[in-house]
């Protein structure tokens, strides 16, 4: 029963599913994703047992609305009230919204129709944010939107119900406090950089650096140490390889599906990192 993200997200990995499943430990006991993003692998997998974290508050208001049966009903028909609204002004009025001064207390399930709306109209369908956090994507000028396919989002609503899912904001680090032998690590995080090119950081007003790549790897090998299964993909960038070169790196072709330049389109390399 396998299901699809809700929002198309930078660095999504639904073109590289194929690839990473053939990746995946044979056995685990427990699912973590500390940079979960649209979910990709997470909704191929719907393990029973997963801890799912990520550093954009925006985006996790949509997991705990699925999380929820009231804050998903009550999602549902926000995004519908959205689809029967929608123009190029609806679109704009709709971006204001996060820089309004109540709207932390705006209820969650608005701030999650929000995001999905935004991420179905906008230009590209990306979330990126300045550096004030603020929501600043052009309209994609559509002239109708379709936020949600139903089959998949009640899908996803009952995965969230009945499995035990917990759901992280916050750090990678913090996110893998408890994972212990046996279990099972995905990291997912934003890319490193190739040289000559610009890669998306752009998902919440903080940037991932190259010293965030090295407490990442720090994290990775810890949790290797314990026993743990983690599995990593990132840009076959020389600096990851250098990093990561006691573990076993598989490169991958993907399609570079989101940039902001459209020169930066095309296949690149991509490295998926295991332990195991
Ligand atoms: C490459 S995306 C993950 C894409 C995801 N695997 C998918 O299929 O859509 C990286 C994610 O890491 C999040 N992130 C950035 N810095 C973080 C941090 N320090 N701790 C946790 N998450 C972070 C971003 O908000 C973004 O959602």
């Amino acid at each position: 029963m396998n299901a699809k993200p809700i929002v198309k997200w930078a660095g999504g990995k639904r073109q590289l599913i194929d690839k990473l499943i053939k990746h995946i430990p044979n056995n685990y006991n427990r699912y973590f994703e500390p940079f979960v993003g649209g979910g990709a692998l997470l909704f191929e997998l719907l393990p029973n047992y997963a801890v799912i974290n990520d550093i954009n508050k925006e985006l996790l208001t949509i997991y705990r609305c699925l999380a929820n049966k009231k804050y998903f009903k009550s999602m549902i028909e926000e995004l519908n009230f959205h689809e029967g609204h929608h123009s190029e002004e609806y679109y704009y009025q709709v971006r204001e919204e996060d820089r309004k001064p109540d709207f932390l207390i705006t209820p969650i399930w608005q701030r999650a129709a929000r995001v999905i709306y935004l991420n179905k109209s906008c230009f590209n369908g990306l979330y990126r944010v300045n550096s004030k956090g603020y929501f600043n994507v052009p309209s994609g000028k559509k002239s109708k939107v379709n936020t949600y396919d139903f089959d998949n989002i009640s899908k996803l609503h009952r995965y969230f119900i009945t499995a035990d899912v917990t759901i992280l904001e916050g750090d990678f680090t913090d996110a893998v406090e408890n994972a212990a032998k046996g279990d099972f690590v995905y990291f997912d995080p934003p890319y490193d950089s190739f040289d000559d090119k610009d890669s998306f950081t752009a998902y919440s007003k903080h940037d991932f650096t190259k010293q965030d790549q090295i407490r990442l790897y720090n994290t990775y090998k810890k949790l290797s140490d314990k026993g743990i299964h983690v599995m990593l993909s990132n840009h076959n960038t020389q600096f990851i390889n250098e990093l990561y070169k006691d573990y076993n790196i598989q490169i991958v072709k993907a399609k570079r599906m989101i940039n902001s330049d459209s020169k930066g389109r095309g296949n690149v390399e991509e490295t998926i990192i295991t332990n195991y």
